[in-house]
């Protein structure tokens, strides 16, 4: 029986269009996916959108078009740009579908009848960017949101509060029999550090707005944003609606995000999934900021990078290997546009393109276009062992990074096995075994490299599997078993073909 592997994205703000950071984790939560396919898995991936609140509302207003419409339009090119970088999500859920309403009044009633809403009037800071009250020594000058850098605004309002003051020790104690559930590990101190400082109870309901879900008990309010929002995890996979998919999924293994939300993740949600009586998710990995010239991609700083203009320069597997190659998945990370074309051609046009056209062109032209009987069963079986083994542990840790980097080790080993034997010489000089046994463990280790990168170039691991006659495509395959050395079969049709990945000029 497969295990379960339940992964998930925030889902994005309709008021933006997407940009590369919310591509990086997206892409990031498909390679995470994929590699569990390939594990064997029965992975669920969930995005989507995220389309209730005061901020959607006022950028609808500021469109002149109402909510829905705006939202109906966005959330279509969230879709559109997962379509185009080869996102395989299982499910796009959309916080305004009928079903999520549903999933979230049964959970807010069953977490009012365990008393933890409780009517109180509220008088705060509020940031719409971040929907999100402050107090004040939290922001900046002048009251100015630390994330948003705008001023914030005074709400009063009679609302309902979520007692998340009740839950302190409850998280402590999770936290604590959990030491991972948090990662990376600054991030877990972080949040400990948050819990322990003492919490507040929060509000949880608005009646100054009406773009929401109704509160059940008292329709005149709807639930908060994030409140609804975080649910959507829980909709995704069946709650209120079947049953035995939801027991099978929950909690979520993974929720990706960005360390900007990772409170309303680890503290907030948690605590909302207890007072249900729901498990909290097994695992919270909050990544870094995506730079671009040292700040953080914004509307208002007009910064922002589409992910179709770079996928027009590197392609999709190019704009896939370079985020989850270039920096470490965790920190904040720099991106630089002349950093991808150097990436690119050392990594995708050079080690891996010409490693595959070099081994295929000879391999067509010494061994009649087949994949030779004979290996040599050289170093090249221990380097391909190795970069199973690396990887596979890496990506326990979501160290794409470093997962990938013990790929292009093979790949570089490959290289250099054939600077070693000199397949061309022994061909010269008439040794048409050697040749073969040689270019036999090439095309074995190409099998190797296409396997295991294809889930971060899917494209181009297809199509090199294609090449080297094998059926179906890395997907179709099963780890360990297909990681083994050796399984490429003799006889196998060989293609030569246009390069992979074709070098890019410096601009
Ligand atoms: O917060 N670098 O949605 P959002 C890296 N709707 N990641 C980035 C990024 C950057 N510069 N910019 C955005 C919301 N992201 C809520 C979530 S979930 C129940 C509700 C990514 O549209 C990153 O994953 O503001 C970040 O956490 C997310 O987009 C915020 O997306
Ligand atoms: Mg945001």
């Amino acid at each position: 029986m497969p295990r379960p592997f339940y992964v998930t994205t925030p889902i994005y703000y309709v008021n933006d269009v997407p940009h590369i950071g919310h591509a990086y984790t997206t892409v990031a939560g498909d390679v995470l996916s994929r590699w569990r396919r390939l594990r064997g898995d029965d992975v669920v991936y969930l995005t989507g959108t995220d389309e209730h609140g005061l901020k959607i509302k006022q950028a609808a207003e500021a469109a002149g078009i109402t909510p829905k419409e705006l939202a109906d339009r966005n959330s279509e090119r969230f879709q559109e740009t997962w379509r185009l970088l080869g996102i395989k999500n299982d499910v796009f859920i959309r916080t305004t579908e009928p079903r999520h309403y549903r999933a979230v009044q049964e959970f807010l009633q069953r977490v009012y009848d365990a008393g933890d809403i409780e009517l109180g009037t509220y008088e705060g800071l509020y940031c719409v960017a971040c929907e999100a009250y402050y107090s004040e020594d939290e922001l900046l000058d002048g009251l100015c949101c630390p994330i948003h850098e705008r001023p914030v605004e005074r709400i009063t309002e009679e609302n309902y509060f979520f007692k998340l003051s009740r839950y302190e020790k409850r998280l402590l104690d999770h936290y604590e029999a959990h030491p991972d559930a948090v990662q990376p590990e600054t991030r877990r101190n972080e949040v400990i550090g948050f819990i322990k400082q003492g919490l507040c109870d929060f509000s949880m309901s608005r009646t100054s707005i009406d773009w929401g879900v109704p509160l059940p008990w008292d329709p005149k309010h709807v639930a908060y944003v994030w409140f609804d929002a975080l649910f959507n995890y829980c909709t995704g996979v069946g709650y209120a609606e079947d049953d035995e998919r939801f027991r099978r999924y929950w909690p979520a293994n993974y929720h990706l995000m960005g360390k900007d939300i990772l409170r309303f993740h680890a503290v907030y949600w948690p605590a909302m999934l207890m007072s249900a009586g729901l498990e909290p998710p097994q695992h919270v990995f909050a990544h870094g900021w995506l730079l671009v010239g040292g700040e953080k991609m914004s509307k208002t700083r007009l910064n922002q990078i589409a992910p179709a203009d770079l996928v027009a320069d590197f392609g999709v597997d190019g704009f896939r290997y370079h985020f989850m190659a270039d920096q470490r998945f965790g920190p904040d990370g720099d991106f630089s546009y002349e950093a991808m074309v150097s990436r690119y051609n050392a990594d995708l046009a050079n080690n891996f393109g010409n490693l595959a056209n070099r081994v295929l062109n000879m391999a067509v032209n010494y061994c009649g276009g087949v994949v030779p009987d004979t290996r040599e069963d050289g170093p090249l079986v221990d380097a391909a062992a190795d970069a199973f083994a690396r990887l596979d542990a890496a990506m326990d840790q979501l160290d794409f990074s470093t997962g990938f980097a013990a790929v292009w080790e093979l790949i570089r080993a490959t290289n250099a096995y054939i600077e070693d034997r000199q397949p061309w010489a022994l061909n010269k000089a008439g040794e048409a075994t050697k040749t073969a046994a040689v270019l036999g463990d090439c095309l074995e280790a190409l099998r190797v490299v296409a396997l295991l990168a294809s889930p971060v170039i899917p494209n181009a691991a297809g199509e090199l599997w294609r090449r080297l006659g094998l059926a179906g495509g890395p997907e179709d395959e099963r780890l360990p078993e297909a990681a083994a050395w050796g399984r490429l079969p003799a006889g196998s049709p060989l293609e030569k073909g246009a390069p992979l990945f074709p070098r890019l000029e410096p601009q």
